[in-house]
């Protein structure tokens, strides 16, 4: 008989805290220190010298493009910005009130249907895919948001950014080149985050060989969650419930009296304030300057100084989720928008996850900890009592 060594199995860990699910070059955190590195490079001097092109292609391609390759892969993603009638059509049936988080998740599934499966080791075939989903998930995006009003959908302009278009076929308003240049950095902030939730997600969905549709499907319903994305919508909620920052105590007080969580604080890894909130609060100071002030603004300085104060010996401070809306709100997206925003710039570093995966895959199996009964007879039904 062959003698097969079983791996031990290790101690359970709930949420897999501390276990490495992968090796990867793409980006890098230090939770203790508050620093973010994309391939290396730090997120603060990539927000000040970069745009999202440069970053998508820093991520998926490893290495920083040069002026002519840059604009090569602008010109691949303006072509492929376009939607099929048939996707626009199957958009036109979702319900109104349906959230954007699903009708994207359900066009990005569909988007497979079109675009066949093709050898997973082709440069060109990746390639093709990144760039068709770079460019088309925005405007998916933004085509929900039209129709769901009744409107047809807004065609993507070629003369506008990456980021300046999205907002253009939001409400078909040129937008201000400041505000166009702030959400690209918004987007430069979300584009990559090691391996969480959404990411676990796209990795075991692309270790089954799944085309990259699928893999982006399943990572954008992980995405979605209020514990994960979704945080940066119920930050907004959050902020209109308080209503005043004299609000912001009792309100706070009782929240924490009943073990409730306060929205956009907390970070499995980061154990001091995100480094991505830094830059976002800047971020929304500099649109309050220019647009005018947001009270709601008010009422999130005063939120996070209280909370601080009674979380921050847990390490918990503010995440990435606490000032994107106060951003996204100026910039005149509506709330149920916010995750969707999330989801188009992480599909940069969902693609970057999944060619490395297949550059060298196996398939994710983990193991468990089995608690429950062995042995059991099978009772007929006739002999069988309620429970209840
Ligand atoms: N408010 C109050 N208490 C909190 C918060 C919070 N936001 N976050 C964690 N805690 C407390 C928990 O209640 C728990 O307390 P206990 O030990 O007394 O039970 C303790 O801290 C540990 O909580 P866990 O959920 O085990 O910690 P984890 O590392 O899994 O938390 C998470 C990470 C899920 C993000 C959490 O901080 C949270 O729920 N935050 C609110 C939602 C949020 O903002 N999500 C966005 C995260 S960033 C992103 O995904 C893009």
């Amino acid at each position: 008989m062959v003698q097969i060594d079983m791996p031990v199995v290790g101690e359970y860990k709930p949420g897999l805290e501390g276990i490495p699910a992968t090796q990867s070059n793409i980006s890098f955190i230090d939770g203790q220190q508050g620093i973010l590195e994309y391939r290396g490079i730090n997120i603060h001097e990539l927000c000040a010298q970069g745009s999202f092109l440069e970053t998508c292609y820093l991520l998926i391609f490893g290495y920083l493009p040069t002026a002519h390759r840059l604009e090569e892969f602008n010109q691949d993603i303006i072509f492929r910005r376009r939607i099929k009638y048939r996707i626009r059509d199957m958009i036109k049936c979702f319900p109104d009130r349906g959230h954007p988080m699903d009708a994207l998740q359900t066009c990005v599934a569909g988007l497979g249907m079109f675009y066949p499966l093709s050898n997973y080791h082709d440069a060109d075939y990746i390639y093709d895919a990144s760039t068709r989903l770079i460019g088309k998930v925005p405007t998916m995006v933004a085509a929900f948001n039209m129709m769901r009003q009744g409107n047809d959908p807004v065609m993507p302009r070629d003369d506008l950014t990456y980021a300046g278009n999205f907002l253009y076929m939001l409400n078909e308003r040129a937008p201000d080149p400041f505000a166009a240049k702030v959400f690209d950095t918004c987007l430069i902030l979300h584009a990559e985050h090691t391996v969480n939730a959404s990411t676990f997600c796209a990795l075991v969905t692309a270790s089954t060989l799944n085309d990259p549709y699928v893999v982006l499907a399943s990572a954008i319903g992980t995405l979605g969650g209020p514990l994960h994305g979704g945080a940066n919508e119920r930050v907004m909620q959050m902020l209109e419930e308080i209503g005043s920052v004299e609000n912001v105590k009792p309100y706070l007080e009782e929240r924490l009296e009943r073990k409730e969580r306060i929205m956009g604080f907390g970070h499995r890894v980061y154990k001091v304030k995100d480094p991505r909130a830094v830059i976002l609060q800047g971020l929304a100071e500099q649109l309050f300057d220019r647009f005018g002030h947001d009270r709601y603004y008010d009422i999130a300085l005063e939120l996070e100084r209280q909370a601080t104060d009674k979380l921050a010996e847990r390490g918990i401070y503010a995440n990435v989720d606490f000032y994107s809306g106060l951003v996204y709100k100026k910039l005149g997206v509506p709330i149920d928008l916010f995750t969707t925003i999330f989801a188009i710039a992480r599909v940069a570093g969902w693609l970057a996850h999944w060619k490395e995966q297949l550059a060298d895959n196996r398939l994710f199996r983990p193991t468990q900890v089995y608690t429950g009964l062995r042995h059991v007879k099978y009772l007929p039904i006739s002999e069988r009592e309620s429970l209840s």
